[in-house]
């Protein structure tokens, strides 16, 4: 009969020893694997009288859960030396200057930042949604009920219908995210929806896909009044210079009253001058919020009310920084993300500037 406990002296040592993984590996294979010494022994058990059977069975049993147990601790012990061995010696220095920056951040991103930095310090929040969304969130709760006219002026991308018939739509504005932030927060509300947005649509002005920035306010007090000043400060500060805008009645059916936005502005040659000038230009759609739309997400009109307002970011992107054609914007092209592109590593803020 083998002697255990020397079996048992001897594995534990080279576990003991084993300076790494692939060394402990190695000693557990040699004891516990299919040609184990271990497992040899174990397949000797057939042979074995019954009285001997009855020794040796627990007894060898008793001797693999030793040496499974001793691998395991020993593996702790060293995967522990082998992260803080990582931890020492790949270590980099934050604070060394970066080499060879290439990457730039996109004008959308860029202008998205400069706007959550804007309505932040106005004290917005930024809210997110789903680009997939039901027509419930996307038309409905805002107001178009189905068959509204106003449903065929967004040109919207249809999913295959499920089995019921229901076809979800890719969002043609982010005004859904409207919806879903006042069914799941009690007011006051005040919250910033940037994201993309998607409708059917293709020419020099216009991308099938396309950036929005959504707004919305609910408390009891708020009124037409608030909302213009949050607007005129908002576009003076994007613009970095002082903005003359006018409100022209609109209509969407998810506000009443409804606004356009325009800025004043002036063409010099191929350039456009924001703020001066005879010409204006509708910069975003605005209004009050529809009593019907507070009903629609559990909020009493005549206890809450609000504003909400919805811009085109690419478009702001073009104004500010000079970009002639929308469609360039995401056309990947290296040369014009590295001309009009921004440094990463800028944050925007209003400190020492927004770009
Ligand atoms: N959702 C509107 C659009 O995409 C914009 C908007 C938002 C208008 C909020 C009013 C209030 O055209």
């Amino acid at each position: 009969m083998t002697d255990l406990s020397a079996l048992k002296a001897k594995y534990a040592e080279q576990i003991d020893t084993a300076p790494d993984l692939a060394a402990l590996d190695a000693v557990r294979v040699a004891a516990l694997g299919k040609k184990g010494e271990v497992s040899l022994q174990m397949r000797t058990l057939g042979q074995m009288s019954p009285e001997e059977k009855q020794v040796m069975g627990p007894a060898l049993n008793g001797l693999k859960n030793e040496i499974s147990d001793l691998v395991e601790t020993r593996k702790i012990i060293l995967e522990a030396e082998a992260l803080n061995a990582a931890l020492a010696s790949e270590t980099l220095d934050m604070s060394l200057p970066v080499k060879n920056e290439t990457g730039t951040l996109h004008p959308v991103m860029q202008v998205m930042e400069e706007m959550a930095v804007i309505f932040a310090d106005m004290g917005f929040a930024v809210a997110e949604g789903p680009d997939i969304e039901d027509d419930f969130h996307n038309f409905t709760a805002l107001n178009f009920p189905p068959g509204h006219p106003a449903r065929d002026m967004h040109d919207t991308f249809f999913l295959k219908p499920d089995a019921d018939g229901n076809k979800m739509v890719l969002r043609t504005h982010t005004s859904p995210v409207q919806i879903r932030t006042m069914m799941n927060q009690k007011p006051p509300i005040r919250i910033i929806v940037p994201g993309r947005t998607y409708r059917c649509d293709s020419d020099q002005t216009h991308t099938p896909m396309f950036h929005q920035v959504e707004g919305l306010v609910i408390d009891k007090t708020t009124h037409m009044g608030h909302l213009k000043g949050c607007l005129m400060d908002f576009i003076s500060t994007f613009f970095e210079t002082d903005v003359e805008t006018r409100f022209r009645p609109h209509h969407f059916p998810f506000t009443e009253p409804s606004a356009e936005m325009d800025v004043r502005y002036e063409r010099v040659g191929d350039e456009i001058r924001i703020g001066q000038g005879d010409n204006w230009m509708e910069i975003l759609g605005c209004g009050m919020v529809h009593p019907n739309v507070l009903k629609n997400c559990g909020l009493d009109p005549d206890e809450y009310q609000g504003f909400a307002f919805g811009m085109g970011v690419d478009r702001l992107a073009m104004l500010k920084y000079g970009m002639p054609d929308l469609r360039d914007m995401f056309a990947s092209d290296q040369r014009w993300l590295g001309h009009y592109g921004f440094s990463p590593l800028l944050q925007a803020n209003l400190a020492t500037g927004l770009s």
